[in-house]
């Protein structure tokens, strides 16, 4: 695999069985600075001990162990001599395994959902130096009737006697509740005490080192192969290309496909990053190609359509004439991995697909550098790279780009209209240093011309839409509560600036009932 820790780099296994929150257990403990990955419950034990863990961590799942059906772990692992914290099910499953009972909770009392009030025994190494009361969130059905033998308890609450329990001589600890999110007060701190008071952890997970293995091995797998990689102007392929770049230069070619749907300057910054490095940088001007498959299409779903297809046969175009290629980069990452079900052949599959650009290309093999990095790694490792600040910190942007944000048909005109007031709105919010209070915020050009009044004269001009939205997730969205005076220095400046614009609105809809984009 590609992009992997760094030859001497402590690892973490997190045995994954099922839960929701296994991203975030992950998250976490690269947060506290160890390297860890996520494997399956089914992952054979060999494979697991060829990783040579510090710590191994059971994640949540939906089962009950005493289900037969129930994922359940290989009872070896408890043989390894490596310490394991198990989370809820995993929790559970320590229990039963090593001679404990659970059974599922008789009364409402012991079955707890939501913040609960927990007490803690600091003595304990996992809630080492943290406070002996605090809020903890758990999301349990079942209940450690027995604790195994050699077992101590280590916090209750009012309605659970044994929130946690622990093995300090074999370095064994079971929670209920889930220390990995953000309901939790302290959860980072008790898994910062596992890998470290427990784990005995050095926190060695850098992205400089992350940076050099990534780019030996890349140089390792590619030989003298001729590498062709997709550039969108987004962080993941933007990242991945400056590694490709960094690691074999000339061998590499991006193909930027220009559509003349990007924000103002966008396309110029993304191939001035890209000056840097010694590699066939292709820019296709596809603007006007794409307006005239666009011409008087005002439907959204048949606008993206369009766009889709025709990258694609723009991309295919300048594949074949560079002839023979042997791998494609994709900028696959962590969170898709694991989501998409932890890198099996049938997941590369589906990135395959998602990324529709292999059935139309001819190569050997697809090359994935960031796949075991999350988001935030990934943009560090693009400073580490040398990528400009702008670039690694870009929010978000729909593939289809401006396309979906001039409502109706799209003409050059109603774009410029837009691109311009989309910086200007950019602008005011960093001169107000709001950036990292909102998530996603951009202009939108609405398909509606109202009557206004500038100087002495009538005008009939554009409405344009400002939105902008605070989310974790972009799942769910909340409008963004802008400072009414920065949203009137926007409003006074894109009227006095921006051609055919006479009236601002602020787009107050959360997601949902609304979307983020509108179109
Ligand atoms: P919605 O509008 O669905 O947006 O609430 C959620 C997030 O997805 C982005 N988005 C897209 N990204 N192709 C993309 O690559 C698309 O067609 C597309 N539509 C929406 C949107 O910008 C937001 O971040």
């Amino acid at each position: 695999m590609i992009g992997g820790k760094g030859m001497s780099q402590e690892t973490v296994l997190i045995l994954d069985f099922g839960g929701q929150y296994n991203q975030l257990i992950a998250r976490r403990v690269r947060e506290c600075g160890v390297y860890c990955e996520v494997r399956r419950y089914t992952t054979p034990l060999a494979e697991l001990k060829a990783m040579a863990p510090i710590g191994i961590i059971f994640t949540g799942g939906p089962g009950s162990v005493y289900d037969p059906a129930a994922p359940q772990a290989d009872p070896e692992i408890f043989k390894l001599d490596v310490p394991i914290l198990g989370i809820c099910y995993g929790c559970q499953l320590l229990a039963h395994n090593l001679g404990g009972k659970v059974t599922a909770a008789q009364s409402d009392t012991a079955r707890e959902y939501g913040k609960t009030e927990t007490f803690f025994d600091t003595k304990c190494k996992l809630f080492q130096d943290l406070p002996e009361r605090s809020v903890t969130w758990m999301s349990h059905g079942d209940y450690m009737e027995r604790v195994p033998q050699g077992f101590t308890l280590a916090a209750h609450s009012a309605a659970c006697p044994n929130v946690a329990i622990c093995d300090e001589d074999r370095g064994f600890y079971g929670v209920q509740f889930h220390p990995e999110v953000a309901h939790t007060e302290n959860g980072t701190a008790m898994i910062r005490n596992f890998l470290y008071e427990v784990c005995g952890a050095a926190g060695d997970w850098s992205m400089g080192d992350f940076k050099h293995s990534a780019i030996q091995a890349v140089r390792e797998k590619i030989g003298q192969g001729k590498v062709l990689l997709a550039l969108s102007g987004g962080v993941d392929s933007s990242v991945a290309a400056a590694l490709m770049a960094e690691a074999v230069g000339s061998q590499l070619t991006c193909v930027f496909v220009d559509h003349g749907l990007m924000r103002l300057n966008e396309g110029d910054e993304v191939e001035a990053a890209f000056r840097q490095w010694d590699v066939n940088f292709i820019r296709v001007n596809a603007k006007a190609l794409f307006l005239s498959k666009l011409a008087g299409v005002s439907e959204p779903e048949a606008k993206r359509k369009i766009i889709g297809e025709e990258f694609i046969r723009v991309f295919e175009a300048e594949a074949k004439k560079i002839g023979r290629i042997d791998y494609l980069v994709q900028g696959t990452i962590y969170p898709d991995v694991i989501e998409s079900g932890l890198g099996d052949a049938a997941v590369i599959k589906s990135h395959h697909n998602v990324g529709g650009l292999p059935d139309y290309v001819d190569f050997k093999e697809i090359i994935e550098p960031l796949r075991l990095l999350f988001k935030d790694e990934v943009r560090q490792l693009g400073r580490e790279l040398g990528l400009p600040e702008y670039l690694v910190t870009r929010q978000p942007f729909p593939g289809p780009g401006l396309a979906i944000r001039v409502i109706g048909d799209v003409t050059k005109e109603k774009l410029d209209v837009l691109r311009l007031a989309d910086f200007i709105f950019r602008d005011e919010i960093a001169k107000a240093g709001l950036e990292k209070t909102m998530n996603q915020y951009f202009a939108v050009l609405t398909n509606t011309r109202s009557v206004g009044v500038m100087g002495d004269g009538r005008t009939y001009d554009y409405t344009v839409a400002l939105r902008s939205v605070t989310t974790d997730d972009f799942m769910t969205a909340d409008w963004t509560r802008i400072p009414y005076e920065v949203l009137d220095r926007v409003s006074v400046r894109i009227v006095n600036e921006v051609p055919h614009v006479n009236r601002i609105v602020y787009d107050i809809t959360s997601k949902p009932p609304a979307t983020v984009e509108w179109e």
